[in-house]
Order: structure tokens, then C-alpha cells, then sequence
């Protein structure tokens, strides 16, 4: 087992009813709040109206930023940092996604500076203070509501990149599943695969850690057994919070514990098709996982036959746990080759060129040369 730390500060409020006491938490950090969150979802569920309802009930003054897209670009983070800045807000609340979460510790970390966004994840910039930040998560899936983690894109650049400091957890986040329900089926299943492939980087990380490991099982278990339910039952609020606790601790540290670290080369790989593709991030993940496998299988073929015999309870080659693992994603309608997103006439060497550039590869698998030609044809095949 390798050495570690445990630090995990943010507070998290899970259940029916739980946004009752956000006006009175927010009041703690100030007066002023940057108000953020995604496309239109917030509207038509109407909880943009419930949160601004909460907010001005316990005198709060609400400035805004919406529009946060899928995939967020850093133009948004700019934008919202001056809204935020302007206005000298005390404090700010993402509603959304991980897509707006993520926005929103980025947004915290560059209203108090002149850089932009962009310059943390360069390393121009080394974030230093933060503005306060609130999370209501509205889609399970990222575990962003309980990480430090924010992942954004820059297409000027050619890069979808991931920055995360022990400033950019959020001080509390707050979950009540009944705001997943108008989660469509799709990003519902993607969510479930992205929570699951958390797991799976932490199983093919650095490091062996024995208990972590019984985490990371019982975890897919968890979203393997109740996932499939909920596809078939999307308001059921027992299983949404099934699915919504899953997700947040597939990614809060609880995995990685006793391991140096994941290995995360899927999730790189698969940014990359989100880069160019606006590809969802979890249908990105099915896509690249069960072909990084295969790849790598004749590396480590006793750590995915073991992941296959853990999960399904049954002993499994390598070959037959991949299988049942892809059989899996198709099961609950995500896509597991490039042609499942319609996306099939991309050119090979657009998405390899975009590996190069954005140097994709794994903490513990490294690619080697030519490899990604390998890797990316799978995704065809
Ligand atoms: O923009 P709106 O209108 O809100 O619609 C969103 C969006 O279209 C919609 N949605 C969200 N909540 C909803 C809802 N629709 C109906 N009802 C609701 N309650 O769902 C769509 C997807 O939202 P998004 O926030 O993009 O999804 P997700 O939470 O999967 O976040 C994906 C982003 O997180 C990054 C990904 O790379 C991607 O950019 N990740 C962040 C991580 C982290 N912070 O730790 C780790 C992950 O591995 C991942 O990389
Ligand atoms: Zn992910």
C-alpha cells in the first residue's frame, strides 16, 4: 500500500428537501452571490426560480452568469470571472452539472487574480485564494461535487485539459436526488457509465491497495445492479439517490486511497473525442474503455480478469470480462464504437493528431509510439 492523505473539506447535504438551508449557509460567506448554471435545464425544471426564491428570501443579492454549455470552454469561465469580479461577489452557487461545477471552481480561482482561466490550466497561474463555492448538483454522474477537480476546454488551443487544487473543493454541495429526475435517459446512462470508469481508473492505477479495491466493487456493483433499474424507472427518487450517492463517491478520494494514483488514460483519450466531437464526456468513456482493454490486455491480463470475476461473480478470462463489460455499456444504450454517436465518418488521424497534441496517456499504461494509431482504430472496428 502507498502512502496517502486524507482531505476532503467539502460538506455535503444529501436528500429530500436538503436546499431548504442553502440561503442560510450562502449567508455565512457574504451577501453578494454569482449565480451560475448551464443552458436551460435549470429553467424548465424550474428550479432556477425555487433557488432564486431562497436566495431572496434570506436577503441575498443575486448576479448572474448562465449558458455554461456540455464540455464547458473557457470563454465561459472568463465572461462569468468578470461578472463576478465587477460585482465583487462574496461568494458563488453552480447549479447544474459537472460541466457548471467545474466552471464554477475555475470562476472561483480567477475572479480574485488578473489571470484568466486558461492560465491555471497552463500553469501560468497557481491558485492561491479562492472565492467561496456552493454546488447544487442537478445530474449524477462526475463526482465533481466533492473533488477539486474542474476539466475545460480551449478550442483556440486544441486541448481539453483538468486542473485541481485543495482551494477548488467546493465548501458544500448539495444533492437531492428528486432534481435528477428530469435527467433524460441518455445522460442518465451516461452518467452511470462515467461513475463506473471512475472506479476502473482507480482499479488500473499505481499501487496496491486491497480495501480501495473492495470500494472500487462495490461501487460498480451498486451502479451494474441499480443502474439498469433506474433506465427502466427514471423517476423512481430510491433509485435516483441510489445512483446519485454512487456517483459521488466513485470520485471523492475513497477509491484512491493506498494507490499513488489512478491511471486515467481512458478518461484522456476520451476527452479528446469530446474536444473535437462534442461528444458526451460519459458516452466518450464506453466508447474508449473497452478498446484500451483490449489493448493493453497482454500487460496486465490478470488485473482485468479479475475486475471481470469480482464484478459478474463468476470466474472470467480477460477476454470475457471486456466482453461483459462492453455487453454492459450496450445494455444501458451507451455507445462503445464511434459509429454508436453517429460520428463514424471522423478521420482516424484528427483524433490521433489530437492525442499527440494534448500528449494523451495513463498514469500506469503508457502508450508508446505508434500506439495511438492502434488505440484509435478500435474505435471503428
Ligand atoms: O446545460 P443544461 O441545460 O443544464 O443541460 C445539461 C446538459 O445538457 C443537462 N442537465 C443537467 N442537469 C439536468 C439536465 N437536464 C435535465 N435535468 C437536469 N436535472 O445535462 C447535460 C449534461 O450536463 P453536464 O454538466 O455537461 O454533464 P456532466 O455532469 O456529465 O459533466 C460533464 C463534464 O464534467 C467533466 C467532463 O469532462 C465534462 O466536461 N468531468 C469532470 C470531472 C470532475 N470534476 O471531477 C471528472 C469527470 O471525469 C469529467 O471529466
Ligand atoms: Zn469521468
Amino acid at each position: 500500500m502507498e502512502n496517502f492523505t486524507i482531505y476532503n473539506p467539502t460538506t455535503l447535504h444529501f436528500g429530500k428537501d436538503v436546499l431548504a438551508n442553502l440561503g442560510l449557509i450562502l449567508k455565512e460567506y457574504g451577501s453578494k452571490v454569482l449565480l451560475v448554471y448551464g443552458k436551460g435545464s435549470v429553467k424548465s425544471s424550474g428550479l432556477y426560480d425555487q433557488v432564486k426564491g431562497y436566495l431572496e428570501q434570506d436577503g441575498l443579492e443575486v448576479f448572474e452568469y448562465g449558458g455554461i454549455k456540455s464540455n464547458p470552454v473557457i470563454e465561459d469561465v472568463d465572461g462569468a470571472a468578470e461578472v463576478g469580479r465587477k460585482n465583487q461577489v462574496d461568494m458563488i452557487l453552480a447549479v447544474g452539472g459537472g460541466s457548471v461545477i467545474d466552471s464554477a471552481k475555475i470562476i472561483s480561482v480567477t475572479i480574485p487574480v488578473t489571470h484568466t482561466g486558461w492560465d491555471f490550466f497552463s500553469g501560468k497561474a497557481r491558485a492561491v485564494k479562492a472565492v467561496p463555492l456552493v454546488a447544487v448538483l442537478t445530474l449524477a454522474a462526475t463526482g465533481s461535487e466533492m473533488n477539486p477537480f474542474a476539466v475545460v476546454s480551449n478550442h483556440a488551443l486544441g486541448q481539453k485539459a483538468a486542473f485541481g487544487s485543495p482551494l477548488t473543493f467546493p465548501k458544500h454541495s448539495f444533492l437531492d436526488p428528486r432534481l435528477t429526475i428530469s435527467v433524460p435517459r441518455d445522460y442518465t446512462a451516461y452518467g452511470i457509465a462515467d461513475l463506473i470508469a471512475h472506479c476502473f481508473e482507480a482499479w488500473f492505477g499505481n499501487g496496491e491497495a486491497s480495501l480501495s479495491d473492495r470500494f472500487v466493487i462495490s461501487i460498480v456493483k451498486e451502479a451494474m445492479e441499480f443502474g439498469p433499474l433506474l433506465l427502466n424507472d427514471l423517476t423512481n427518487y430510491d433509485l435516483r439517490a441510489r445512483i446519485m450517492f454512487a456517483a459521488t463517491m466513485a470520485l471523492n478520494g475513497t477509491t484512491m486511497y493506498g494507490r499513488s494514483s489512478g491511471d486515467w488514460g481512458v478518461h484522456s483519450a476520451g476527452h479528446i473525442l469530446s474536444l473535437l466531437y462534442d461528444v458526451p464526456h460519459g458516452a466518450s468513456l464506453t466508447i474508449v474503455y473497452p478498446a484500451w482493454m483490449r489493448h493493453f490486455k497482454a500487460q496486465i491480463p490478470g488485473r482485468i480478469a479479475e475486475l471481470g470475476t469480482r464484478l459478474f461473480d463468476t470466474p472470467l478470462t480477460a477476454d470475457q470480462s471486456i466482453d461483459r463489460i462492453e455487453n454492459f455499456f450496450l445494455s444501458i444504450g451507451c455507445p462503445v464504437r464511434l459509429s454508436g454517436m453517429n460520428i463514424s465518418a471522423t478521420s482516424p488521424q484528427a483524433i490521433i493528431d489530437g492525442m499527440v497534441s494534448n500528449k494523451v496517456n495513463g498514469a500506469a499504461l503508457k502508450f508508446g509510439e505508434g500506439e495511438y494509431e492502434a488505440l484509435v482504430g478500435r474505435f471503428y472496428q
